[in-house]
């Protein structure tokens, strides 16, 4: 595997890339808006491909360098369903899988430093975000924050996983930059408590200031959607409303652009063709799929509008002026009353 640990020092924050070889997809967690262009540089240096950038919840101390790396690489951005961010590409639930080729982590909930924090684990390591640092916890006292849910998060969840597990936080401000459950266990102060409510006694008696960067940081970060209304201005897009009396329209496809997992939770419109998204670029070349279904309109659509947003424009540019796509999303087509299979 291909892993690095990138430092922001403003900030305290570690940001991670992942990939399983050189030449293939890569993910990035809690990337930070100001380092995106050295997180480009190292991305092709290692001879990787972006394809997702992740958020473990939304951060009150810097702004994510998700958007940047959406416009500037086509990634899907990604954070857990609860987060109240606008618009990310895919949102997921504990049970799910984050994956790109060959890494597969999976997803637990694990609320309490915020109420939208999640936490990603794979088999010898897992990424807590600001839920479990080193030699301490994620603080509790806003963003919905509770030390009592932020205890069972971390009791119930993150110290039942091996004691060898590495654990790799969002932050660091002491320049330590991996530990273990087991050894936080047993020399993380904050959890040396004997009961919850002694934790949550200790959480709500810390007394800290506001981040610096909160009053900029969290207002951006709940605002990092792709601007949708460019591609409808040009005629590339239809409401789920207009779209739906589409459905058995021979000159018509539907093109789900959503990965297996979301495909079997959320349903899929009828007689539609699955094309996921990181593909796309392969899928639209001579002779390959999107491209067999030329002269027909190409309808995309994915989880909440923004992959079938950057799919328009990728057709358009391939060549394909029939593409468009359908605002929103299957969220959108949920609300209007489309119908679905599984
Ligand atoms: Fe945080």
């Amino acid at each position: 595997m291909l892993f690095r640990q990138l430092f922001d020092s403003v900030s305290g924050t570690y940001s991670y890339i992942l990939a399983s070889r050189r030449g293939g997809e890569a993910m990035i967690i809690d990337p930070v808006l100001e380092k995106v262009d050295r997180y480009l540089q190292l991305v092709n240096e290692l001879d990787l491909r972006l394809v997702k950038a992740v958020d473990t919840h939304l951060h009150a101390d810097h702004i994510t360098g998700l958007g940047a790396l959406r416009d500037r690489t086509r990634c899907v951005t990604v954070m857990g369903e609860n987060t109240k961010a606008d618009l990310v590409s895919m949102r997921l639930a504990e049970g799910d899988k984050l994956t790109v080729e060959g890494v597969s982590l999976d997803v637990l909930y694990t609320p309490g430093h915020t109420d939208d924090s999640y936490s990603f684990v794979m088999a010898d390591r897992v990424f807590t975000g600001d839920t479990l640092l080193i030699r301490g916890t994620g603080r509790t006292d806003f963003q919905n924050g509770s030390a009592r849910v932020q205890y069972e998060s971390i009791f119930g969840k993150l110290l039942r996983l091996p004691d060898e597990t590495m654990v790799f936080p969002a932050h660091d401000y002491k320049g330590d930059t991996v530990s273990t459950i087991g050894e936080e266990k047993r020399c993380n102060p904050r959890l040396q408590v004997k009961s919850i409510d002694d934790y949550v006694e200790l959480m709500n008696n810390l007394k800290l200031p506001n981040p610096k960067m909160m009053d900029v940081a969290v207002p951006s970060n709940l605002k990092v959607g792709l601007a949708q209304d460019q591609i409808a201005r040009r005629g590339w897009a239809l409401d789920a409303a207009q779209a739906i009396p589409l459905i058995g329209r021979g000159d018509i496809v539907f093109i789900d652009l959503r990965e297996q997992g979301e495909r079997d939770r959320h349903g899929v419109i009828p007689e539609s063709q699955h094309a996921p998204y990181p593909e796309l670029q392969r899928n639209l070349g001579a002779g390959e799929l999107l491209n067999s279904f030329a002269g027909k309109t190409l309808l995309f659509y994915c989880a909440f509008g923004e992959r079938s947003a950057m799919a328009v424009q990728a057709a358009q540019d391939a060549g394909l002026a029939a593409a468009k796509h359908i605002t929103g999303g299957i969220d959108a087509w949920k609300k209007a009353g489309g119908p679905l299979e599984r």
